[in-house]
């Protein structure tokens, strides 16, 4: 039976892909700040480690699938936030974890993005370089400082869909498999949040996909699902967008 972390795993699309890998037979640890075998909080580095060291002791050392999937939104109470969880709280999960995915069946790791990365205007950059940089401090002083959620997040989402590109170079020489799946709007509390939110209600709700609606956390999850079994063994380093067809209607010739 595959052993699987998966951070998030309390509500929205971290439940599905919980409740899909378990349909798969998965064993999962889930990670999450409460409703998971593992309780800690992601956006410091002291919870990040003990998160690591519980999600160690449960696995035995060793882990055949790993989900990166806890993210806060705009909503969050200050943007630095929103770099230390959906960035760093990826990052760190990602290294700390990658021995135990060596010692696994085809390991294979995956971060959930956002379509939202592409849109990171010139105003994120610095955020990124800090993030990438691996400058915990800077980057979550620069996000606070410039004050604009939607810039934090966006940026968040580009620097650890590109920091999951570079790993994924040096991981596919160990046989480890590590993908990105990019979601478009999902009816979720997250997603639920922006749209009670006064500051991002109105453009939540214009940002509508070409098939005309929000996703379901299960169609996220079923994507997850593949991605991790081993029919999707070739598939490494791919940002895999599931958003109803936003990206496509946003850059079409971009690909
Ligand atoms: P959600 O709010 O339903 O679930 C997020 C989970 O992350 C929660 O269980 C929460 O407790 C956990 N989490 C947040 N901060 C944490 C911390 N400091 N420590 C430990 N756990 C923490 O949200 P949703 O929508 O399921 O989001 C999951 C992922 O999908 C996020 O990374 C989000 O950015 C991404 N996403 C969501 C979209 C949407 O429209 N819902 C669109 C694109 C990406």
């Amino acid at each position: 039976m595959p052993t699987t972390a998966i951070t998030g795993s309390a509500s929205g699309i971290g439940a599905a892909v919980a409740a899909a890998l378990r349909a798969a037979g998965h064993q999962v640890i889930g990670i999450d700040r409460g409703n998971a075998e593992v309780l800690a909080d992601l956006s410091t580095a002291a919870g990040r480690d003990a998160a690591i060291h519980q999600v160690l002791e449960l696995s035995g050392g060793v882990l055949d699938g790993l989900i990166c999937c806890a993210g806060v939104g705009v909503t969050a109470p200050n943007c630095g936030l929103v770099l230390a969880v959906n960035y760093f709280g990826v990052s760190q999960l990602l290294e700390g974890l990658q021995g135990a995915l060596a010692r696994g069946q085809q390991g294979a790791a995956l971060v959930i993005g956002s379509v939202a990365a592409t849109h990171c205007g010139p105003d994120g950059q610095p955020l990124i370089e800090a993030m990438l940089a691996g400058d915990e401090q800077q980057a979550l002083a620069l996000a606070n400082s410039l004050g604009q959620p939607h810039v934090a997040y966006a940026a968040s989402k580009a620097a650890i869909t590109q920091q999951a590109r570079r790993l994924a170079v040096a991981w596919g020489k160990q046989g480890l498999r590590l993908n990105v799946v990019a979601p478009g709007a999902v009816e979720t509390p997250l997603h639920q949040a922006s749209l009670d939110d006064a500051r991002f209600g109105q453009a939540t709700r214009d940002f509508v996909a070409p098939l005309g609606r929000a996703g379901h956390p299960e169609e996220i999850a079923a994507v997850v699902a593949f991605l991790q079994s081993p029919q999707a063994s070739f598939v490494h380093g791919s940002v895999i967008f599931v958003d109803g067809g936003m990206d496509a209607m946003v850059r079409a010739a971009r690909f």
